[in-house]
């Protein structure tokens, strides 16, 4: 692996997977692939899971992991080709990356979009400039659309859970070759919210294959295509949740008419009453989450959510990344 910044970085999920799952049995069976290798932990963005879990999967690597807050530590950035640079950017990236390529063997960046301008976000033009001047794999840590490292763990922690307790699928689904049914169910939040966890959700689960896969969300807070392209999607919640074994409650803003809250209705938030018409479905959410406006506290507290399995799994995933590209670049002897 050269980098890790969608689904398409991967050759094979479930064997990536597996190697998460392995790594939670045994974290240090690895611990020499890093020795001598240091991993730059950038972040433009604020984080709490996606930065220590990292550091620890370095950790366990046996790799040195320095942070830098580039938003409240560094100079500010520009990311502009051609840019005159007479604002209030310092430093631009074609000057930075390279050094920063220097210091770290693998560069891993968090940074979010405006949601002010599609095309700009879409374009992901941030990370892709790390990608193009640093000179060594760069791993996202978030981008402006997607979330791998979530999304990852995401699957992760749905073979887990269905390793560990069998679903008790209905018979219908023996048909359709036993696949669990994963929802993917839009929630109300007071502030507009990034599309990549839901982005990144639907094009890990739709690249697996191994999910009967719907989407549900109110009316104009469609996804974009490329991303969502294979599930079913519907405005009817309770439809959608009937029979499902695992939620995931994710909320996001608009895509079409970009960035926009258009609807924040509190029908929308998972409860426990809602759950009843589920096949006692697990929830999930990647967490920070606004208690009583995403997920009631009912549905958090009870033995129906893995978020806090689902969290603690990103260490794993991300000890699966980083050795997967250690590998490419084994220690100097
Ligand atoms: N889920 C997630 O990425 O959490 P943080 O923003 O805290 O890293």
């Amino acid at each position: 692996m050269k980098k890790f910044i969608s689904v398409h970085d991967v050759t094979d999920i479930n064997a990536l997977a597996a190697k998460a799952l392995a790594y939670k049995t045994n974290p240090l069976m690895d611990k020499q692939l890093g020795e001598n290798k240091r991993i730059g932990l950038l972040f433009l963005n604020p984080s709490l899971r996606t930065r220590l879990s990292t550091q620890i999967a370095a950790k366990n690597l046996g790799m040195e992991a320095i942070v830098f807050n580039v938003d409240k530590e560094g100079w500010m950035l520009e990311f502009e080709e051609g840019a005159i640079m007479s604002g209030n950017t310092v430093e631009h990236i074609k000057d930075a990356a390279p050094i920063l390529g220097q210091y770290f063997d693998i560069l891993c960046i968090r940074t979010f979009p405006s949601l002010k301008n599609r095309e700009d976000d879409y374009s992901e033009m941030y990370i892709n400039q790390f990608i193009k001047y640093a000179g060594v794999p760069v791993v996202s840590l978030e981008s402006a659309t997607l979330h791998p490292l979530q999304s990852l763990t995401d699957i992760v922690t749905i073979k887990e859970s269905m390793q560990n307790s069998p679903l008790g699928l209905p018979a219908e689904k023996e048909g359709a070759g036993g696949k669990p049914k994963v929802v993917l169910t839009w929630a109300p939040h007071i502030k507009p919210l990034p599309q990549c966890v839901a982005n990144s959700f639907a094009q890990w689960i739709n690249a697996w294959g191994e999910a009967d896969f719907v989407i549900t969300h109110p009316q104009d807070y469609e996804l974009s295509e490329e991303f969502t392209k294979g599930a079913t999607i519907t405005h009817d919640q309770d439809a959608a949740l009937k029979d499902a074994d695992f939620v995931y409650v994710k909320n996001w803003s608009t895509f079409n008419d970009y960035g926009k809250v258009y609807e924040n209705d509190p029908e929308w938030m998972l409860t426990e009453e809602k759950l009843k018409a589920t096949n006692n479905a697990k929830v999930m959410h990647c967490l920070p989450v606004r208690r009583n406006v995403e997920l009631s506290d009912e549905v958090l507290d009870s033995d129906h959510s893995l978020v806090t399995r689902q969290a603690g799994n990103r260490v794993w995933a991300a000890q699966a990344v980083l050795s997967e590209i250690l590998k490419q670049h084994p220690p100097t002897p």
